[in-house]
């Protein structure tokens, strides 16, 4: 009743932003991403023979509250399926700061769900791990998947995620400036619900099937001023909706708008780069494989900017170890 699982993050192209239906995590839109292989949580699930609480150690540090919560509601969903309520010992180690719109949520909730089902003997198909995973967060339904992929909105059983491309088919590299690494004020989960108070998510909506067919063929076709055009307008609209949201959320730092008109800058003079945001301060910049290390070195030498990581794409989340 013991298993380990290690998942990716994910970087969106297309975001994920606002819930149809917030208790199964249901998008508004649909959503496409890029796996990241440096940027890894491993999770060990141990379901014990006792009834007492589940417990929660996330890099060292016992979990209590509304983090716990979380993951022994999943658990729950999860035993649920094979009629067990044992309590269980969850392990979990992430290669990257937590909770800084780094998608720790998307990682963590695909390998949790790969281990838990691992030591419960869940044998599922990949879609119907993606569904399970994205009713612990929306965006690790993607990390379930490998290389580069594509969330479906739609009703329970349609929204799940499935590979587009593997990820040797586009050495993207992603190298993520970071201008903040505490925990963010205002949570995803918090967002997701405030973005249906802004007056301007309609109109992103409506320009989101257009936004995913330019994305899904310039990912396809490797086309990256394409890629880079759809991704970076992208960005700034979940920005934007976040900004325009009641009450307002404001993710951006001084670092964030520096690091913004860096990359427009190194555009300019020739570096092919995009940037984009996910709900948070620091900024993923993404270049074709070769274009990684200069690109690191302008970054770094940013005042404002903390630390750069970076990472090509990655696999889909994997069973590492079952007893
Ligand atoms: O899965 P959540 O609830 O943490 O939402 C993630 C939302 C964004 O990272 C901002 C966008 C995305 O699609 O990953």
């Amino acid at each position: 009743m013991k298993a380990t699982a290690r998942a990716c993050s994910n970087i969106a192209f297309v975001k994920y932003w606002g819930t149809a239906d917030p208790a199964l995590n249901l998008p508004f839109n649909g959503s496409i991403s890029m796996n990241l292989a440096s940027l890894t949580t491993e999770t060990t699930v141990e379901f014990l023979d006792r009834p007492d609480d589940d417990e929660l150690v996330l890099d060292g540090v016992p979990q209590s509250g509304e983090a716990l919560a979380r993951v022994s509601r999943h658990l729950d969903r999860i035993g649920a399926r094979v009629e067990v309520d044992a309590a269980a010992l969850v392990t979990s180690h992430n290669t990257f700061p937590a909770a800084a719109g780094l998608a720790s949520s998307a990682s963590g909730f695909a390998a949790l769900t790969v281990a838990a089902c691992g030591a419960l003997r869940l044998d599922l198909a990949e879609a119907e791990l993606s569904r399970l995973a994205r009713l612990g967060s929306g965006s690790a339904s993607r990390s379930i998947p490998g290389g580069f992929v594509e969330w479906h909105a739609g009703s329970d059983e349609e929204s799940f995620a499935e590979s587009l491309a593997a990820p040797h088919h586009w050495e993207l590299w992603d190298v993520v400036a970071l201008v903040e690494e505490r925990q963010k004020e205002v949570s995803s989960v918090e967002g997701h619900r405030r973005a249906s108070t802004s007056a301007f998510l309609d109109a992103r909506l409506a320009g989101v099937p257009a936004r995913l067919a330019a994305v899904r063929r310039s990912i396809l076709e490797r086309d990256f001023e394409a890629l880079a055009a759809a991704a970076e307008e992208e960005a700034l609209e979940l920005h934007l909706v976040a900004m325009t949201s009641r009450p307002s959320i404001l993710y951006w730092q001084p670092g964030t708008v520096q690091i913004l008109q860096r990359v427009r800058r190194l555009r300019s003079e020739g570096l092919p780069v995009f940037y984009t945001l996910d709900a948070g301060a620091n900024v993923h910049c993404l270049v074709p494989a070769g274009h990684q290390e200069v690109l690191r070195a302008e970054l770094v030498a940013l005042p404002l900017v903390e630390r750069v990581l970076a990472s090509p794409p990655g696999g889909p989340a994997q069973l590492l170890r079952a007893c």
